[in-house]
Parts: structure tokens; sequence; C-alpha cells
């Protein structure tokens, strides 16, 4: 067993001990008695961290800006968002978190419980893959492929759930692209006994049994969208019979169910503040673990889609950023197929095709940019999470986009290196990695390359066999499709 490997499971076992207790004795117990257990005995090697504690509680960015995001605004009448114009799709708890100026939110015992399943994740040194590279550089990465629907997405499922139990609600409706995010709201769901309905990208649903297998064992009801079930789905369905569907066609149907039926709420698995909130755990718990190995990280690297994974790891570096105590480069990598952020326009627009969510400002290529069916499904929505936008046009982060190819030859030789075979998503923070650690090659330099893992891709197999085949093609990025869409933009005055 490799001492990597050891050092996990060795870490692992206090936490089993201590599932449950948190219910029994409350938080401060908890604490207390994992501190005269195991007093701050983060174990280390040069190779991997884990830290013995899941942090106290969420980080949230918009009280450490300089400048405030703009608001969302009303779909309709173009002004500012009233909380309770959210009430029908949200519980009050997560309205709150939407709109807070709170540096830090506890997170909830029954949360951090189950957080224990798979929480603190590994932070790991890709040694080998440093040795393939030949490079000076020293690369790191965190894995949420350990959660047990195999990516980040239940550190969000799970408290939006319980927030939604705590407050009576029996039916949760969302969509997924890939189906990480379905598959892991029908676990949280499964928890806490809610029902579940998932609106499925068509492309994904078609090509994805595993997925939406794994929803269905979990409870939930799969539908593939468009679908005949809603007003949204007909529409698109009239237009073309055939559509592969989007991200944002799913989200329309989905929104339009909850705010249709009292009994029932909406979850999102990215975008909006407060789900970027609660994946501000893994950087948390990040910032502990590279302290313990007594490393600072100079490049910090995570896959864009609508920007949670990416915000999970790099807000609490952007904190110590702002206070001046460190310095990395903090970059998001999106596919050229849907590339938001660096071709993109920054202006409020809808957050789904039908137009029902409220008008959020961000990078966007247009509500009814139906991108090319890259194989990573989870980076195929048409905008960016408004505080990224934000804090992309405040300067403190970059954004590169990289083709799949690439990012699939990256995966190989991740794959081949470290063992871990990575979802399609998070093949783009490895090449961007890979294109950082050559860099550091040619220069000589010995920088500190940080990137989030955030899922493995046990269930997107066919990708790397297209990729092994020679099939894969780059899709072309068509200028002329963008401007189509982005004419659709709504004009602000
Ligand atoms: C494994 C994985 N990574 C990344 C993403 C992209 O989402 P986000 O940018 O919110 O992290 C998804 C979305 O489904 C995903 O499943």
């Amino acid at each position: 067993m490799s001492q990597s490997l050891q050092l996990y499971i060795n870490n692992q076992t206090p936490n089993v001990f201590f599932k449950g207790e948190g219910k029994k004795h409350g938080r401060s117990n908890q604490m207390k008695l994992l501190v005269k257990e195991k007093p701050k005995a983060t174990m280390m090697s040069q190779h991997a961290a884990v830290p013995t504690e899941i942090p106290p509680h969420w980080y949230n960015i918009i009280a450490d800006l300089p400048i405030k995001p703009p608001p969302p605004l009303h779909p309709k009448t173009f002004q500012p968002l009233h909380p309770q114009d959210l009430s029908h799709l949200f519980p009050d708890e997560l309205i709150k978190q939407e709109t807070t100026n709170e540096r830090f939110i506890l997170i909830p015992d029954e949360v951090v419980d189950i957080y224990r399943l798979w929480r603190p994740t590994p932070l790991l040194r890709a040694k080998r893959l440093e040795k393939l590279l030949d490079t000076p550089a020293r690369i790191y990465y965190k894995y949420e492929g350990v959660s047990p629907a195999g990516s980040h997405k239940p550190n969000t499922a799970v408290p939006q759930v319980w927030y939604n139990a705590q407050q009576g609600v029996k039916n949760i409706v969302t969509e997924t692209g890939a189906g990480q995010w379905g598959s892991s709201l029908a676990f949280a769901t499964s928890l806490f006994g809610l029902n579940c309905e998932v609106w499925q990208v068509r492309a994904s649903y078609d090509q994805k049994p595993y997925r939406k297998l794994m929803m269905q064992t979990w409870g939930a009801t799969v539908h593939p969208s468009p679908s005949d079930i809603t007003e949204s789905g007909r529409r698109i369905l009239e237009m073309d019979p055939s559509s592969p569907g989007s991200l944002g066609i799913a989200i329309s149907e989905a929104v339009e169910v909850a705010a249709n039926n009292e009994d029932t709420k909406y979850c999102l698995g990215s975008v909006l503040n407060h789900v970027l909130l609660h994946q501000t755990v893994i950087g948390e718990e990040c910032i502990q673990q590279m302290e313990a190995l007594g490393e600072t990280p100079d490049v910090i690297i995570g896959c864009t889609g609508g920007g949670s994974n990416f915000a999970g790891l790099c807000f609490p570096f952007i904190r110590e950023k702002l206070k001046g105590k460190i310095n990395p480069v903090i970059r998001a990598v999106e596919p050229t197929a849907c590339p938001s952020l660096t071709r993109g326009v920054y202006a409020y627009d809808y957050g789904d095709t039908a137009q029902l969510t409220p008008l959020m400002k961000m990078h966007t290529l247009g509500h009814d940019f139906i991108p090319d069916p890259i194989h990573s499904g989870g980076l195929r929505y048409h905008g960016m999470a408004p505080l990224i936008s934000h804090i992309y046009e405040l300067g403190f982060m970059e954004a590169i986009a990289i083709p799949q190819i690439e990012c699939f030859q990256g995966a190989i030789q991740f794959a081949r290196s470290e063992g871990l075979i990575p979802a399609p998503e998070p093949t783009h923070a490895i090449a961007a990695a890979i294109r950082e650690a050559l860099h550091c090659k040619e220069s000589g330099e010995s920088k500190v390359i940080l990137m989030a893992m955030c899922g493995h891709g046990h269930f997107d197999l066919p990708a790397y066999e297209k990729y092994l085949q020679g099939a894969m093609v780059d899709l072309s990025f068509s200028e002329d499709k963008i401007q189509a869409s982005l004419a659709n933009v709504p004009h602000m005055s």
C-alpha cells in the first residue's frame, strides 16, 4: 500500500468513530472530543495531507469584496429582486444565504454529519505526473471524487435538501446536464426522505444510462429534457422534435414545475451565490492542508461550467490573497466550445432558455445558446456564476479556454501516472496544469500548482473510448452562432 493511501485511510478512521455524535452532544462537544482525541493531528507527507476536521463554516466572499456584485433583476420588471420574489423556488434560509453579507456561515451539525461520509477529502501531490512531465513544478490536486455521487456536487446538494426539509418541503425538482448534479441531489433527497424529480438533458439521458440508473437507485424520477410534461419543453419540441436539449432548457422545465406547484421547490447545482458558498468547504479544508504541508500555491486552477467547484476551491484562497498573505494566479478553464468567460459578454441575461429565472449580471453567450455536444456535459452552460463574473471583472482571476482533445490527452497522462480516471470536466484543469508545468520545465521555475479534481469519470468511459479510438473531434467554435445568440441578450437601458 502506498504511503499516501495509508495516510488517507488512517486519517479517515477517527471520523467514522465520531459519526452521529454531533446529534447526541451538539457541535461544541463534538469538536471538543475531536480536539481531545486528536489534537490538530493533521497527518502529512510529501505526498498527501488530510485534515482531521471539517471546517465549521462556509465562506462568503461577498463580505470581503471591495465592490459588491450587481443585484439580480426581476425577469418581468427588470427591477432589483426582492427576497420574497424567490420564495416560490427556494426555502427562506437559502434565500438568506443568497443575499447575505456575513463572512462565515456555520455549517449545520446534521450536514457536517453527512459530510463525514466523504469529507475531509484528500489533497494529493501528483509526483508521478511531475516525473512523467519532467517538470520542476510541484502539482497538487484536491480530489472530490470520493463523495457517494463521485463529484463535488453533494457538498451543496446535502445542505440544500436539508434546508428544504427543515421548512417542511416534500418535493424537489431540478435539471441535470452530465447527470452528476442530478445524482447528487437524488442521493441527498434519499437521505432526508424527500421526493426528487430530475430533467436530464436529452443528449446525456441517451448517452449516460448509468447516471440515470444511479438517480433511480436513489429513488428519483428522471425525465429527458425537453419533455412534453412542461410548457417550456413542449415549445422546444414543436420547433425541433429531436432537440438534444441544453442545461438552459432543462432549468426552464424544472423552474416551471416548481413555480406552478405549491408543495415543490427547485434546487440548482451551480451558478447561484448559495451554491458557491456551500462549495467553499473544499477551499477551507485545502488551506489547512497546504499549510500543514508547508506549501503555498503559486497557481490555482479549476474548470468552470457554472463555476461552483472552481469557486469552492478558489474563494478562500482569494480571501487570503485580498489580505495580502499570498499572491497566487487564479485561473479558470473552460471548453472552447462553450467559452462564456473568454468569449461571452458581461451583461444581464436569463439563467434559462424560457426566460423564467431572474436576470443575472454575468458572462454569457446568450440564454438560447446551445453548445455543441462536447463530452464535458457539465461545462455546457451559456453563463457563468455572477459572483465569478464579478470577480473576473475586478481582475482577481483570469480565464482560458482549452479544446477537448488536449484535455483528454492530459487525462490519459494523469490516469496512467496517478491512477485516477477523471471526469471529462476536470480534464480541463488537468490540461491547464500540464501547460503550466511544461512552462516551468522551460523556465526552470519550481512553482506550486494546485488544481481542483472535482470528480471521477467512471460513468464517462464512452468519452474515453472515443478518444482512445482516435474518433474524438475538436468541435469548431462558431462566431456566427455566438453572435446570433448574443443578439437575444436583453438590452438594458
Ligand atoms: C464533475 C463535474 N465537474 C464540474 C462541473 C461543472 O460545474 P461547476 O462549474 O459548477 O463546478 C460539473 C457539472 O455538472 C461536474 O459534474
